[in-house]
């Protein structure tokens, strides 16, 4: 597995906290708030009209004539359910009515190039093989902050019209122009499809983008910034605003992108933990998208390193961590004595080499013409420049001159302070340099294990989301207190990652176009390059990773595939004991859940167990399907890879596949026996199917309460 890109450049990343403080959206001024009613998959009666039957419901509850002013959203086009302004006592009734899923408050979810896609062996030109014909029929829905229309990164040179196929609209409001590359604008906000954080376009221009050459912060990371399909289109939902992104709008906007003819939904926003799939807006929305072939790529997360941290939790969603590339920024600080330092920050100002007096200063201090050290993470805002302590482990862009300083950097500072009576230095502008340990997953990076599905793994997958180069909005200021307006800006978050997996979902399509989300899904992950705990920083398990580190060209030709549908789904909601009732609900189907359905046989390309007891003998079976989508005629064997320090034993039963024919299906086992499970770290293997071509690799994972 070629790991590494010989050269590199930028990419885009983007680190939103995910602070997450869940706010209900309330009307005061009567007691009422907004309530998400989620009504699941739209009967098939022909005489069925959602809207009517929205205002009659609220009718009834209510007993007003006219409940138009009620009624904040109908959701008709790919699922059932409405928005509206709801009592207490209105919510409950409503609760009990025929026809309803779930109700549930709206709430603010928040936000969570150039060389990411060479890292990830992705090359540009004639190096990398691409369907462009397919590729420029490809529509990539990007739910976020809207986009910057007139960014280069989309552009619409050289793109004939949209494809056939699209159904959506350009209603980005005043002054928004879609052109035959931006081919589709909705705005949920009220404030017009226009990006004003940055945030959706660097998104969507990580996902698909066109390769811009030049692209940089003020020159720092230049190079070509792109897309993973520069030749797709970009369909911009927007669904956010400063304050957060709400549930209703969220619902709205999968409703509409998979009605418009998107094929693959790019979402990086969550909440901050882990919510009921009836009631969690992406779940919803992936649902019905995945019912109808589309696939939804979720980002998991920035509320790592904290276990159980990972709120995207389904297993009909792609979830992604976000690791390190082989490129960092790095601002080196040159004392007078010669020393030099290395912190991190993404720092554009130039002091031109000159030497300046060196200060210790306290929480607060200015140091007027001086350049501050100090052991807060404070930035002067007078100073020439600020060297404080490293407390993330990657550079962000500060507004004024600043180099963040490892704790032991920072020691030697204040030695060297200590040593002289008048310390001088100066801080350099940043510069990109070649990272050999990446990838590493990000600390922030949300870990599992998944609470709300104990046995299914999340993250799935990790993807570049640390230090990413990509398009933003001018009207966005680049750092806080940031007066510069700059066209592309570098950022970090699973916000980062997720678009980068979406381009690779959407890529895959291109060769692909009738693989349906799961093999898409299950072919990213089976080719992943492996990692283990030496890969990231902190909290080192798959519970950061998932199966590894997306590997674009490995993920078009898996082999095998773990194939799993509607129905499958819905036998692992059964598991998790969801009535039949509600199942009926939420899949327009009569469900009867029967026998043996427990959520760990879910057909999915990892193998996850919580166990009860840490000291007991335990045997832990799971069992699996694959779909041969390589060549006819061939034989795989399984082969067990126990990782470092863990004492499983693993049976595979057959462990020789044989497959006669391109989409046959073979059955086996998994049987996983031992004791005494570590109660702080998961015991994990992997499992590869190898047929001397392919190597189909599942993580095993098996983890107890601890
Ligand atoms: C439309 O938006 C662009 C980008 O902000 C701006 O340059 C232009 O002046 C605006 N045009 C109008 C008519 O508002
Ligand atoms: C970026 O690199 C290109 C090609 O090497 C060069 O022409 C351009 O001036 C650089 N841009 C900046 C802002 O440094
Ligand atoms: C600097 O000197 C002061 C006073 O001599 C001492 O208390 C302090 O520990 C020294 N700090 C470092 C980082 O050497
Ligand atoms: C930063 O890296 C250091 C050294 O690997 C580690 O001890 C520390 O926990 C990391 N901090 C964060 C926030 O990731
Ligand atoms: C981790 O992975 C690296 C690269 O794949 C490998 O060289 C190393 O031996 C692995 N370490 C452990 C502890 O398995
Ligand atoms: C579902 O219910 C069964 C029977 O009550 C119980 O044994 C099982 O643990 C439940 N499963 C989950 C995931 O809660
Ligand atoms: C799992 O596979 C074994 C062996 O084929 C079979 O006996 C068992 O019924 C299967 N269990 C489920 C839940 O499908
Ligand atoms: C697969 O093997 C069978 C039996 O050996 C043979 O008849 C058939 O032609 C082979 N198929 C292909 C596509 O090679």
């Amino acid at each position: 597995m070629a790991k590494r890109a010989s050269s590199f450049c930028l990419v885009l990343y983007v680190v939103v906290l995910l602070l997450g403080l869940v706010s209900a959206v309330t009307d005061d001024r009567q007691d009422k708030q907004v309530y998400v009613v989620y009504m699941g998959s739209l009967p098939s009666r022909p005489d069925y009209t959602p809207m009517s039957n929205h205002l009659s419901i609220l009718q009834e509850v209510t007993g007003e004539s006219s409940t138009t002013g009620r009624l904040v959203r109908s959701y008709k086009r790919s699922f059932n359910g409405f928005a509206a302004r709801l009592t207490e006592s209105e919510r409950e009734q409503v609760a009990e009515m025929e026809g309803v899923v779930s109700v549930f408050p709206n709430k603010k979810l928040q936000l969570q190039t150039t060389a990411s896609w060479d890292f990830m062996g992705l090359k540009e030109g004639k190096n990398t093989k691409r369907n462009l014909a397919i590729e420029s029929d490809t529509i990539i829905g990007v739910i976020d902050t809207g986009v910057w229309p007139e960014s280069e990164s989309f552009s619409d040179k050289g793109f004939g019209p949209p494809p056939k196929k699209w159904k959506g609209v350009c209603s980005g409001g005043k002054n928004f122009t879609c052109n035959n590359k931006l081919i589709g604008a909705r705005d949920y906000t009220g404030e017009g499809t226009r990006d004003n954080q940055g945030h959706g376009s660097h998104t969507a221009s990580t996902a698909a983008g066109n390769a811009v050459a030049g692209a940089s912060f003020f020159g720092i990371g230049n190079g070509t910034a792109r897309g993973g399909v520069p030749a797709a289109r970009v369909a911009a939902y927007k669904v956010c605003i400063p304050t957060g992104c709400t549930t209703e709008s969220i619902l709205s906007a999968f409703d509409d992108a998979i009605a418009d003819g998107v094929d693959v939904i790019s979402i990086s926003i969550g909440d901050d933990n882990a919510i009921p799939y009836e009631k969690d807006p992406i779940a919803i929305g992936a649902f019905h998208a995945m019912a109808k072939g589309i696939l939804t790529v979720n980002s998991a997360g920035n509320s790592g390193p904290t276990p159980n941290s990972v709120a995207s939790v389904a297993p009909w969603i792609l979830t992604v961590a976000a690791s390190t590339t082989n490129r960092e920024f790095l601002t080196k600080v040159v004392l007078e004595n010669g020393r030099t330092l290395s912190g991190r920050s993404v720092n554009a100002f130039d002091l031109k080499g000159k030497n300046y007096p060196l200060v210790e200063g306290t929480l607060g201090s200015q140091a007027k013409g001086q350049i501050l050290v100090s052991r807060y993470p404070t930035i002067s805002g007078t100073a020439v420049a600020t060297i404080n302590v490293d407390y993330k482990n990657y550079s962000s862009i500060s507004p004024r001159p600043l180099s963040s300083l490892s704790q032991d950097d920072f020691d030697s500072l204040l030695s060297y302070l200590n040593s002289t009576k008048s310390p001088r230095g100066t801080v350099l502008k940043t510069e990109a340099v070649f990272n050999q340990k990446g990838p590493k997953v990000a600390s922030f990076s949300s870990r599992g294990p998944n609470t709300l599905a104990v046995d299914l793994l999340k993250p799935d997958i990790t993807a570049p989301g640390v230090e990413i180069l990509a398009a933003y909005s001018p009207l966005s200021s680049p750092s806080l207190g940031d007066q510069r307006q700059v066209k592309y800006s570098v950022d970090s978050g699973t916000s980062m990652s997720c678009p980068h997996v979406a381009g690779v979902a959407a890529y895959i399509k291109t060769f692909h176009p009738d693989w349906s989300p799961s093999v898409i899904h299950s072919a990213i992950m089976t080719t992943a390059w492996s990692m283990n705990a030496s890969d990231t920083g902190v909290a080192s398990t798959e519970f950061a990773y998932g199966a590894g580190h997306v590997d674009p060209i490995a993920a078009l030709n898996p082999g095998l595939v773990y194939e799993l549908n509607k129905a499958d789904h819905i036998t692992f909601l059964c598991g998790l004991n969801y009535t039949s009732k509600t199942l009926k609900l939420i899949t327009g189907e009569a469900v009867t859940c029967t026998g043996n359905t427990l959520p760990r046989n879910l057909n999915y390309p990892s193998m996850s167990a919580k166990l009860s007891e840490t000291n007991s003998p335990f045997t832990v079976t799971f069992n699996r399907t694959v779909t041969n989508v390589g060549i006819p005629n061939s034989t795989y064997k399984s082969q067990i890879v126990l990782n470092h320090g863990t004492k499983l034993s693993v049976k595979v039963s057959p462990n020789v596949l044989s497959m006669k024919s391109v989409n046959e299906k073979q059955a086996f086992t998994v049987t996983v026996t031992g004791s005494g499970l570590d109660p702080k770290l998961p015991s994990s293997a992997n499992l590869v199917w190898s047929d001397g071509t392919h190597n189909v690799r599942s993580p095993i994972v098996i983890y107890t309460s601890g």
